[in-house]
């Protein structure tokens, strides 16, 4: 496809679970089309903004700061009408009377499955829209790029949670189960347990029954209070996804650690929601700049069907990837690629999932040291 012209216009949307840095990459995208004379238009609510044809034009004063708040000024829908091919019919009509060519979609999983349904609608030149997704999601689920935006302020969000509930576990001498987001996959769970030294994780894709998981905890508790080792806390970070819930878990702990014995007080935590708001970090910042110029650099220049990865751990039999050529660490992937990908991660077949387990199974034994 050719470049676009000046003048043409380029929407943007963010999708899905708001995540710390969509700002920022909105902001990118704006500033980016500016510079080369291409105007962008946002669209509040996400796909349901665009069926409803809720747009609103960016120019660089309107993203003046953006960056440094979480969440989406933009808003965000969940939003499964999309689904229907006679919706997403709709949503390419308001895209066609607003005379826009590309489209920018920022968000995780469903949001790029959405991008790529709309893939096959055309603009009103009669050539396919040009679509670029943009990973955002605190789980970090997504195939293709090593971190989506969101996912390191979260993370650090959960630290800074953790390091608290610390303090006062360590002052009552109590074990803690701290819950944390990440839907199907545990990279959270698993990076901030050893972020802050916790002495155990349960993530959903290390498949241990619930009895096992309680066995373990059992286990971990005896040896971090026994009179040789002297813990003053113990920590479990559970993921969200784990097939039992936490105040189930407490409740089945507690009666575990009477009947072997432990009289230890046990307490639950889940950080829920509070995970996903707050100003990202700079890492998510500069993430999301450098995704969302990448983005609008590729759609102005006739890429369309694909995302923006960054840092990508390849497959075996990957073909190379195409590499950003304004930025080394930036690289294309086609959706369906991703998308393929993304199940995978979800489903424990992908080789990444297989490494966090056995990355798992090498930390286990050091945390609870
Ligand atoms: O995908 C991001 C995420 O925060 C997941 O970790 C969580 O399971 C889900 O969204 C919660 O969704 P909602 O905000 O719709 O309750």
């Amino acid at each position: 496809m050719q470049e676009l012209a000046a003048g043409a216009r380029v929407a943007v949307l963010t999708s899905g679970g708001d995540a710390p840095g969509m700002n920022a990459a909105v902001r990118a995208v704006v500033q980016v089309g500016a510079l080369l004379g291409i105007e962008t238009l946002g669209v509040r609510r996400g796909y349901q903004g665009l069926i409803d044809g809720d747009f609103t034009p960016l120019e660089p004063r309107h993203v003046d700061g953006i960056h440094r708040r979480g969440g989406t000024l933009l808003g965000t829908t969940r939003c499964l009408p999309f689904l229907d091919p006679a919706v997403r019919a709709r949503a390419a009509q308001q895209l066609r009377d607003q005379h826009v060519q590309g489209l920018i979609v920022i968000g995780g999983n469903g949001s790029l499955a959405g991008a790529r349904a709309f893939g096959s609608e055309r603009d009103h030149t009669g050539n396919p829209f040009r679509i670029m997704g943009i990973p955002a999601s605190i789980d970090n689920d997504l195939g293709y790029t090593t971190l989506a935006i969101g996912t390191d302020t979260a993370l650090n969000t959960i630290v800074e949670a953790i390091d608290r509930i610390s303090d006062t576990a360590s002052s009552h001498g109590r074990t803690f189960i701290v819950e944390v987001m990440g839907r199907d996959c545990g990279y959270l769970a698993l990076t901030a347990a050893v972020a802050t030294e916790s002495d155990g994780v349960l993530l959903r894709e290390s498949q241990v029954t619930p009895g096992e998981a309680i066995n373990k905890v059992v286990d971990i508790v005896r040896h971090a209070y026994a009179p040789d080792r002297g813990k003053h806390r113990v920590i479990i970070v559970k993921s969200e996804g784990v097939e039992i819930g936490s105040s189930a878990l407490k409740s089945d702990l507690d009666s575990a650690l009477s009947a072997a014995g432990l009289p230890v007080e046990t307490r639950v935590s889940v950080l829920g929601h509070m995970v996903r708001g707050g100003a990202p970090s700079a890492f998510d910042r500069l993430l999301a700049g450098r995704l969302g110029h990448a983005a609008m650099r590729a759609v102005i220049r006739g890429r369309t069907g694909e995302m923006t990865g960054w840092h990508v751990l390849l497959r075996p039999g990957d073909p190379p990837p195409v590499v950003f050529d304004l930025d080394p660490f930036i690289t294309f992937w086609p959706l369906d690629q991703v998308l393929a990908e993304t199940e995978r991660i979800k489903d424990g077949t992908s080789a990444v999932t297989q490494w966090r387990v056995r990355i798992l199974r090498e930390v286990e034994p050091i945390l609870a040291r």
